[in-house]
Protein backbone atom coordinates (compact mmCIF):
# COMPACT_ATOMS: atom_id res chain seq x y z
CA UNK A 1 0.00 0.00 0.00
CA UNK A 2 2.46 2.47 0.89
CA UNK A 3 4.40 1.43 -2.52
CA UNK A 4 1.47 1.94 -4.36
CA UNK A 5 1.36 5.59 -2.29
CA UNK A 6 5.23 6.24 -3.29
CA UNK A 7 4.37 5.43 -6.38
CA UNK A 8 1.07 7.23 -7.53
CA UNK A 9 2.82 10.74 -5.78
CA UNK A 10 5.54 10.23 -8.18
CA UNK A 11 3.25 9.69 -11.16
CA UNK A 12 1.01 13.19 -10.34
CA UNK A 13 4.36 14.73 -10.15
CA UNK A 14 6.07 13.31 -13.06
CA UNK A 15 2.76 14.58 -14.85
CA UNK A 16 2.95 17.92 -13.90
CA UNK A 17 6.60 18.15 -14.65
CA UNK A 18 5.79 17.07 -18.08
CA UNK A 19 2.38 19.33 -18.14
CA UNK A 20 4.57 22.52 -17.20
CA UNK A 21 7.23 21.71 -19.13
CA UNK A 22 4.37 21.83 -22.18
CA UNK A 23 3.13 25.12 -20.48
CA UNK A 24 6.73 26.85 -21.00
CA UNK A 25 8.23 25.50 -23.99
CA UNK A 26 5.00 26.80 -25.51
CA UNK A 27 4.93 30.23 -24.01
CA UNK A 28 8.34 30.95 -24.74
CA UNK A 29 8.43 29.40 -28.44
CA UNK A 30 8.06 33.09 -30.30
CA UNK A 31 9.14 31.78 -33.77
CA UNK A 32 7.12 32.47 -36.40
CA UNK A 33 7.42 29.35 -38.51
CA UNK A 34 5.31 27.48 -35.70
CA UNK A 35 2.69 30.37 -35.49
CA UNK A 36 -0.88 29.40 -37.43
CA UNK A 37 -1.53 30.77 -40.40
CA UNK A 38 -4.65 33.08 -40.35
CA UNK A 39 -7.19 31.39 -43.07
CA UNK A 40 -9.14 34.24 -44.90
CA UNK A 41 -12.83 33.60 -46.58
CA UNK A 42 -12.64 35.13 -50.00
CA UNK A 43 -15.75 35.22 -52.24
CA UNK A 44 -16.56 34.68 -55.66
CA UNK A 45 -19.03 34.15 -58.48
CA UNK A 46 -18.18 31.00 -59.82
CA UNK A 47 -19.76 31.31 -63.08
CA UNK A 48 -17.38 33.15 -65.42
CA UNK A 49 -14.53 30.69 -67.25
CA UNK A 50 -12.04 30.61 -67.04
CA UNK A 51 -11.68 32.67 -64.14
CA UNK A 52 -13.63 30.79 -61.83
CA UNK A 53 -16.12 28.04 -62.37
CA UNK A 54 -17.49 25.04 -61.16
CA UNK A 55 -15.91 21.65 -61.96
CA UNK A 56 -16.96 19.13 -60.16
CA UNK A 57 -17.95 20.95 -57.24
CA UNK A 58 -15.26 22.87 -56.79
CA UNK A 59 -14.80 26.36 -57.96
CA UNK A 60 -11.81 26.61 -60.73
CA UNK A 61 -10.15 28.64 -62.66
CA UNK A 62 -7.05 31.29 -63.38
CA UNK A 63 -8.46 33.49 -60.43
CA UNK A 64 -8.42 30.43 -57.73
CA UNK A 65 -4.57 29.42 -58.65
CA UNK A 66 -3.63 32.97 -58.78
CA UNK A 67 -5.18 33.71 -55.18
CA UNK A 68 -3.90 31.01 -53.91
CA UNK A 69 0.10 31.88 -54.82
CA UNK A 70 -0.79 35.55 -53.92
CA UNK A 71 -2.39 34.49 -50.19
CA UNK A 72 0.68 31.99 -49.53
CA UNK A 73 3.25 34.47 -50.33
CA UNK A 74 1.35 36.82 -48.49
CA UNK A 75 1.34 34.26 -45.51
CA UNK A 76 -2.37 33.50 -45.08
CA UNK A 77 -4.40 30.17 -45.94
CA UNK A 78 -7.41 30.93 -48.04
CA UNK A 79 -10.74 29.30 -48.72
CA UNK A 80 -12.44 30.76 -51.58
CA UNK A 81 -16.13 30.62 -51.33
CA UNK A 82 -18.56 30.63 -54.33
CA UNK A 83 -21.23 33.60 -53.35
CA UNK A 84 -22.46 34.88 -56.11
CA UNK A 85 -22.09 37.93 -58.04
CA UNK A 86 -24.31 40.33 -56.29
CA UNK A 87 -24.24 38.49 -52.79
CA UNK A 88 -20.16 38.75 -52.97
CA UNK A 89 -20.11 43.02 -52.81
CA UNK A 90 -22.67 42.78 -49.74
CA UNK A 91 -20.35 40.35 -48.14
CA UNK A 92 -17.26 42.05 -48.67
CA UNK A 93 -18.76 45.30 -47.49
CA UNK A 94 -20.27 43.95 -44.56
CA UNK A 95 -17.03 42.35 -43.67
CA UNK A 96 -18.68 38.82 -43.83
CA UNK A 97 -16.16 37.66 -46.23
CA UNK A 98 -12.16 38.99 -46.08
CA UNK A 99 -12.00 39.88 -49.89
CA UNK A 100 -13.16 39.17 -52.73
CA UNK A 101 -11.85 37.46 -56.50
CA UNK A 102 -13.78 37.18 -59.23
CA UNK A 103 -12.63 38.72 -62.77
CA UNK A 104 -13.70 42.22 -60.80
CA UNK A 105 -12.85 45.19 -62.87
CA UNK A 106 -10.67 48.67 -60.52
CA UNK A 107 -13.27 51.35 -61.62
CA UNK A 108 -14.30 54.41 -60.09
CA UNK A 109 -17.14 53.85 -59.00
CA UNK A 110 -16.22 50.69 -56.85
CA UNK A 111 -13.51 52.39 -55.23
CA UNK A 112 -15.82 54.67 -53.38
CA UNK A 113 -17.12 51.62 -51.23
CA UNK A 114 -13.85 49.22 -51.59
CA UNK A 115 -9.95 48.74 -51.91
CA UNK A 116 -9.17 47.39 -54.77
CA UNK A 117 -5.44 45.67 -54.78
CA UNK A 118 -2.62 46.73 -57.67
CA UNK A 119 -4.15 44.99 -61.22
CA UNK A 120 -3.36 41.88 -61.66
CA UNK A 121 -5.55 41.35 -65.65
CA UNK A 122 -5.88 43.37 -68.64
CA UNK A 123 -9.34 43.01 -69.85
CA UNK A 124 -12.10 44.83 -72.39
CA UNK A 125 -15.58 44.33 -73.08
CA UNK A 126 -16.14 42.33 -76.16
CA UNK A 127 -19.62 41.60 -78.53
CA UNK A 128 -20.61 37.71 -78.71
CA UNK A 129 -22.95 37.11 -81.65
CA UNK A 130 -24.14 34.09 -83.86
CA UNK A 131 -21.82 34.01 -86.89
CA UNK A 132 -24.95 35.22 -89.15
CA UNK A 133 -25.41 38.70 -86.82
CA UNK A 134 -25.44 41.49 -89.30
CA UNK A 135 -23.96 43.30 -85.60
CA UNK A 136 -20.39 44.44 -86.63
CA UNK A 137 -19.42 46.54 -84.06
CA UNK A 138 -20.63 48.52 -81.12
CA UNK A 139 -22.71 51.33 -82.77
CA UNK A 140 -24.68 48.09 -84.23
CA UNK A 141 -25.91 47.05 -81.04
CA UNK A 142 -28.60 50.03 -80.82
CA UNK A 143 -32.48 48.72 -81.55
CA UNK A 144 -30.93 45.20 -81.02
CA UNK A 145 -31.65 42.74 -78.01
CA UNK A 146 -28.76 42.66 -75.72
CA UNK A 147 -28.02 40.25 -72.87
CA UNK A 148 -25.18 41.07 -70.10
CA UNK A 149 -24.70 40.52 -66.45
CA UNK A 150 -26.50 42.59 -63.89
CA UNK A 151 -24.28 45.00 -62.59
CA UNK A 152 -21.15 44.43 -64.68
CA UNK A 153 -19.16 46.82 -66.78
CA UNK A 154 -20.54 45.19 -69.15
CA UNK A 155 -23.74 46.17 -68.53
CA UNK A 156 -22.12 49.58 -67.91
CA UNK A 157 -21.02 49.70 -71.48
CA UNK A 158 -24.14 48.50 -73.07
CA UNK A 159 -26.31 51.33 -71.60
CA UNK A 160 -23.61 53.84 -72.65
CA UNK A 161 -24.21 52.63 -76.54
CA UNK A 162 -28.09 52.66 -76.41
CA UNK A 163 -29.20 54.24 -73.41
CA UNK A 164 -29.46 53.39 -69.47
CA UNK A 165 -33.15 51.84 -68.85
CA UNK A 166 -33.61 50.63 -72.42
CA UNK A 167 -36.07 48.00 -72.50
CA UNK A 168 -33.47 46.36 -75.01
CA UNK A 169 -31.13 45.51 -72.29
CA UNK A 170 -31.39 42.12 -70.69
CA UNK A 171 -29.68 41.84 -67.05
CA UNK A 172 -29.24 38.17 -65.81
CA UNK A 173 -27.75 37.32 -62.53
CA UNK A 174 -24.74 35.35 -64.04
CA UNK A 175 -23.38 35.38 -67.24
CA UNK A 176 -24.23 32.06 -68.00
CA UNK A 177 -27.43 32.88 -68.01
CA UNK A 178 -26.88 35.52 -70.42
CA UNK A 179 -25.48 33.48 -72.93
CA UNK A 180 -28.37 30.76 -72.49
CA UNK A 181 -30.34 34.08 -73.59
CA UNK A 182 -28.79 34.43 -76.50
CA UNK A 183 -28.52 30.41 -77.59
CA UNK A 184 -32.50 30.21 -76.93
CA UNK A 185 -32.94 33.78 -79.65
CA UNK A 186 -33.69 35.50 -76.70
CA UNK A 187 -31.04 38.26 -77.52
CA UNK A 188 -29.05 39.68 -80.49
CA UNK A 189 -25.76 39.86 -78.31
CA UNK A 190 -23.57 39.48 -75.31
CA UNK A 191 -21.25 41.94 -73.70
CA UNK A 192 -18.79 40.56 -71.25
CA UNK A 193 -15.08 40.33 -71.19
CA UNK A 194 -13.24 39.34 -73.55
CA UNK A 195 -11.56 36.54 -72.36
CA UNK A 196 -14.90 35.13 -71.58
CA UNK A 197 -16.29 35.37 -74.93
CA UNK A 198 -13.47 33.85 -76.70
CA UNK A 199 -13.20 30.62 -74.23
CA UNK A 200 -16.54 30.69 -75.02
CA UNK A 201 -16.42 30.74 -79.04
CA UNK A 202 -13.51 28.31 -78.87
CA UNK A 203 -14.86 25.89 -76.60
CA UNK A 204 -18.47 25.39 -78.60
CA UNK A 205 -17.31 25.47 -81.73
CA UNK A 206 -20.83 23.82 -83.05
CA UNK A 207 -22.58 26.68 -81.56
CA UNK A 208 -21.46 29.31 -84.40
CA UNK A 209 -20.81 32.31 -82.36
CA UNK A 210 -18.20 34.92 -83.07
CA UNK A 211 -16.70 37.45 -80.59
CA UNK A 212 -16.22 41.49 -82.24
CA UNK A 213 -13.73 43.59 -80.18
CA UNK A 214 -14.75 47.42 -80.82
CA UNK A 215 -12.03 49.62 -79.01
CA UNK A 216 -13.27 52.65 -80.28
CA UNK A 217 -16.56 51.19 -78.03
CA UNK A 218 -14.93 49.86 -74.79
CA UNK A 219 -12.01 50.91 -73.02
CA UNK A 220 -9.11 48.85 -71.15
CA UNK A 221 -10.13 47.59 -67.47
CA UNK A 222 -7.64 46.11 -65.05
CA UNK A 223 -8.68 43.19 -62.47
CA UNK A 224 -8.27 43.50 -58.64
CA UNK A 225 -8.61 41.76 -55.79
CA UNK A 226 -11.29 43.66 -53.52
CA UNK A 227 -11.38 44.37 -50.14
CA UNK A 228 -13.86 46.54 -47.49
CA UNK A 229 -12.34 49.84 -47.25
CA UNK A 230 -9.10 50.30 -45.27
CA UNK A 231 -8.81 46.68 -45.12
CA UNK A 232 -5.48 46.21 -43.49
CA UNK A 233 -4.96 43.14 -45.99
CA UNK A 234 -4.43 45.59 -48.85
CA UNK A 235 -0.91 46.27 -48.31
CA UNK A 236 -0.15 42.44 -47.34
CA UNK A 237 -1.76 41.68 -51.00
CA UNK A 238 -0.24 43.87 -52.90
CA UNK A 239 3.48 43.23 -51.69
CA UNK A 240 2.52 39.51 -52.52
CA UNK A 241 0.94 40.31 -56.10
CA UNK A 242 4.32 42.24 -56.69
CA UNK A 243 6.66 39.53 -55.70
CA UNK A 244 4.67 36.70 -57.63
CA UNK A 245 4.63 38.59 -60.59
CA UNK A 246 8.77 39.27 -60.18
CA UNK A 247 9.49 35.54 -59.34
CA UNK A 248 7.79 34.05 -62.33
CA UNK A 249 4.61 32.80 -60.36
CA UNK A 250 1.94 34.70 -62.08
CA UNK A 251 3.62 34.04 -65.59
CA UNK A 252 3.15 29.90 -64.60
CA UNK A 253 -0.41 30.47 -63.57
CA UNK A 254 -1.10 32.71 -66.64
CA UNK A 255 0.61 30.16 -69.09
CA UNK A 256 -1.51 27.07 -67.45
CA UNK A 257 -4.81 28.69 -68.17
CA UNK A 258 -4.08 30.57 -71.37
CA UNK A 259 -1.08 28.89 -72.83
CA UNK A 260 0.67 31.72 -73.79
CA UNK A 261 2.83 34.48 -71.94
CA UNK A 262 1.47 37.37 -69.95
CA UNK A 263 2.13 40.66 -71.09
CA UNK A 264 3.96 42.18 -67.62
CA UNK A 265 4.70 45.17 -68.84
CA UNK A 266 0.68 46.31 -69.42
CA UNK A 267 0.43 44.99 -65.50
CA UNK A 268 3.43 47.36 -64.71
CA UNK A 269 2.69 50.37 -66.16
CA UNK A 270 -0.45 50.53 -63.86
N1 LIG B 1 -15.08 42.43 -65.25
C1 LIG B 1 -16.48 42.66 -65.17
C2 LIG B 1 -16.83 43.55 -63.99
O1 LIG B 1 -16.04 43.66 -63.09
C3 LIG B 1 -17.29 41.38 -65.08
C4 LIG B 1 -16.90 40.47 -63.99
C5 LIG B 1 -17.87 39.35 -63.77
N2 LIG B 1 -17.28 38.34 -62.96
C6 LIG B 1 -17.88 37.18 -62.63
N3 LIG B 1 -17.21 36.33 -61.94
N4 LIG B 1 -19.09 36.96 -62.99
O2 LIG B 1 -17.87 44.14 -63.93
Amino acid sequence: MKKFKIFSTLLVFSLMFVLSACGTSEKTDASPKKEEKKTLRFVTDAAYAPFEYMDKGKVVGFDVDFLNVVAKEAGYNVKLEHVGWDPLFVEIKGKTADGGISAITINDERKQTYDFSTPYFLSKNEILVPKDSPIKSAADLKDKVVAVQNGTTGQEAVEALIGKNNSNLKKFKNNNLAIMELKSGGADAVVADNTVVEQYVKNNPNENFVVIPDDSAFDKEFYGLMFAKDSKLKADFDKAIQKVIENGEYTKVYQKWFKVDPDLNALKQQ
